[in-house]
């Protein structure tokens, strides 16, 4: 009892609190997250109470292991959703056997949605987070999945690179694919734009994060190409 309410009033209204701010999220996880944030918590630290401090520090090294800190100045972990790339096959022609790398594939969503549009592609990708490749390559055993840098990796092999970053991470990923990837092939951004850059497409779904699509041509040269808009 504490300013003459009851812990059970106080939890309450704590709950109602967390709960109400969660509902005004548009995101299902953002969602999940707020309104179980406080509860589990509390919870936690009920259960936990005997513990030596030391295994506190446990759930910080999974995260540390999942995330190094290098991986944090691109995007965290967020799947590409299964249907995101549905129809990107009718703007990019994609010659036979055509090598598709996802850069920072995280568990493998985006190359499962990549597959779903061209099952006949080849598939790799490339993942700072070890476990996080580790689970990827146990999810797409039909792709090539390494453990690195995509930044350091070369992407001239590839004629599609597809990203799903963020916006900080475009004018990097843009000047990269003039620099390195041949004329003809493609880079493919869900999400986010690379500004002053003109898209040769935007692909969007309804309700879906938009999908912008930027064509390589000679080295060095903008992408510049009219936009078509695909909705
Ligand atoms: C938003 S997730 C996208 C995952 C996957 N591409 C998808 O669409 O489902 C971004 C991923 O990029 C990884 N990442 C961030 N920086 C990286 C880097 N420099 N090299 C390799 N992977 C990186 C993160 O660890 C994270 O798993």
């Amino acid at each position: 009892m504490w300013l003459g309410v009851s812990v059970q009033i106080a939890f309450g209204c704590a709950l109602a609190t967390g709960t109400g701010l969660a509902l005004m999220l548009s995101s299902p996880w953002r969602r999940g997250m707020v309104a179980t944030g406080f509860p589990l918590s509390f919870a936690l630290v009920g259960l936990a109470s005997g513990l030596s401090a030391l295994w506190w520090l446990l759930p910080l090294a999974v995260l540390a292991l999942a995330y190094p800190a290098r991986a944090w100045s691109d995007a965290p972990l967020f799947p590409t959703s299964a249907a995101a790339l549905d129809g990107l096959d009718e703007l990019i022609a994609l010659p036979e056997g055509a090598r598709i790398l996802d850069a920072g594939c995280g568990l493998g969503h985006g190359l499962q949605a990549l597959r779903r549009v061209w099952p006949h592609a080849q598939f790799d990708g490339t993942e700072w987070s070890q476990p996080w490749r580790w689970l990827a390559a146990l999810r797409c055993p039909w792709a090539t999945v390494r453990q690195g840098d995509m930044w350091a990796q070369s992407w001239s092999d590839h004629d599609l690179i597809y990203l799903f970053q963020r916006p900080e991470s475009m004018p990097r990923a843009i000047e990269k694919a003039q620099r390195e990837m041949r004329p003809g092939s493609w880079l493919v951004s869900l999400a986010f734009e690379a500004h002053g850059q003109h898209p040769y497409a935007r692909l969007q779904h309804p309700g879906q994060r938009p999908v912008w699509i930027y064509a390589i041509r000679d080295h060095g040269a903008a992408t510049t190409r009219s936009s078509a808009c695909r909705v």
